[in-house]
């Protein structure tokens, strides 16, 4: 059988013959299972010999067979790549076949443009955080039941996936010191049952800005110009009292709708307001576990989705075209 075997094998050239060559001699009903099954017919020392042996030659041939199906595999594709799909990049892009860039890089360089345009430095960060930086940091102390309306991918190590850009601003607090201002957007990553809007990684961004005598109206006037740039109209923004661990006072922050005038459409729920972002005043916790005095400085902060403003931006209704890949979906989200 052995040697039978070797000649068939010589002349396995296609994927068909691969399929033939298995059928003849490991399927189902192939010539070394059958052998495997008529052992039963053998006397008990028999079964034991024959058995070791037919055991060794089937390991032998499969893994014969599948060095020679990688092997042929690979160089189908070899060929495709030589012959019928070898791409010549150096051939112009003819008519309105070009790549373009995802809506979010795309809103992300709008935000960062409006903001670097008023002093503010751009930071990015690393997705894999500490606890403390996530959490701790951010004056969510151990018990504090935030966490849990954060919840996340948790490594081993105790690290996590951070649950906002937020996470970031301590560690830029420590390298920046008092006197700053800083945009910090990036992936984010939470706990969540998917739906239209709710996917497990999305994208925000942060702001800080500190100094002396900084305050909410330095904040709400950031705000209304950066917003303003992005929908390139004039925005309006209107706070209402929030609770965020890590600012104090907090507020929510409504801009405008910019599709209806403020009027009141279906995106704005007939309100004329849009829920925005979350911001405060930077809570002297805060500053002081990033080594800053609160009673010399103080600085605010806000944090929204990018995501979400290219939802609201592009009007796309299900977050999930964002990471899909779908290139037929992402086409079809405006400019
Ligand atoms: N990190 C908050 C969230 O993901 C958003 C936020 C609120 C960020 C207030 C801030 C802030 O910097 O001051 O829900």
């Amino acid at each position: 059988m052995k040697k039978e075997i070797d000649v068939a094998l010589k002349s396995v050239v296609s994927e068909a013959d691969c399929q033939a060559f298995h059928a003849a001699w490991l399927g189902k009903d192939g010539a070394i299972t059958r052998a495997v099954q008529g052992l039963r017919n053998l006397s008990h020392e028999e079964r034991a010999k024959k058995g070791q042996e037919l055991n060794a030659l089937k390991k032998q041939t499969e893994a014969a067979f599948f060095e020679m199906q990688e092997k042929i595999k690979q160089a189908a594709v070899d060929a495709k790549l030589m012959n019928d799909e070898l791409i010549d990049v150096t051939i112009p892009v003819i008519g309105e076949v070009r790549g373009s860039l995802h809506p979010i890089t795309r809103i992300q360089r709008s935000v960062e443009e409006a903001f670097s345009s008023m002093g503010f430095i751009i930071e990015d960060g690393n997705e894999i955080v500490t606890e403390d930086e996530n959490f701790t940091f951010l004056n969510i102390p151990d018990s504090h039941p935030a966490r849990d309306i954060q919840d996340t991918f948790w490594l081993s190590n105790k690290n996590v996936l951070r649950t906002h850009t937020t996470a970031m601003q301590n560690g830029l607090l420590k390298k920046y010191g008092p006197e700053c201002r800083v945009l910090f957007p990036g992936r984010c990553y939470r706990n969540e049952n998917l739906d239209a809007s709710h996917d497990m990684a999305f994208f925000q961004v942060d702001g800080i800005m500190v100094g002396k005598d900084v305050s909410i109206a330095n904040l709400i006037y950031f705000m209304k110009t950066a917003l303003s740039a992005v929908f390139k109209k004039d925005i309006a923004v209107r706070l209402r009292p929030g609770f965020f661990p890590f600012t104090e006072p907090s507020f929510e922050l409504d801009a405008s709708c910019a599709f209806c005038e403020a009027k009141g459409c279906s995106t704005c729920k007939q309100s004329g307001w849009i829920e925005f972002c979350g911001c405060g005043m930077i809570h002297p916790n805060v500053l002081m576990m990033a080594g800053i005095d609160p009673l010399v400085y103080q600085g605010f902060a806000f944090g929204f989705g990018l995501t979400r403003l290219a939802m609201l931006r592009f009007n796309v209704s299900d977050i999930r075209v964002f990471n899909s890949g779908d290139v037929e979906k992402l086409k079809a989200v405006g400019r």
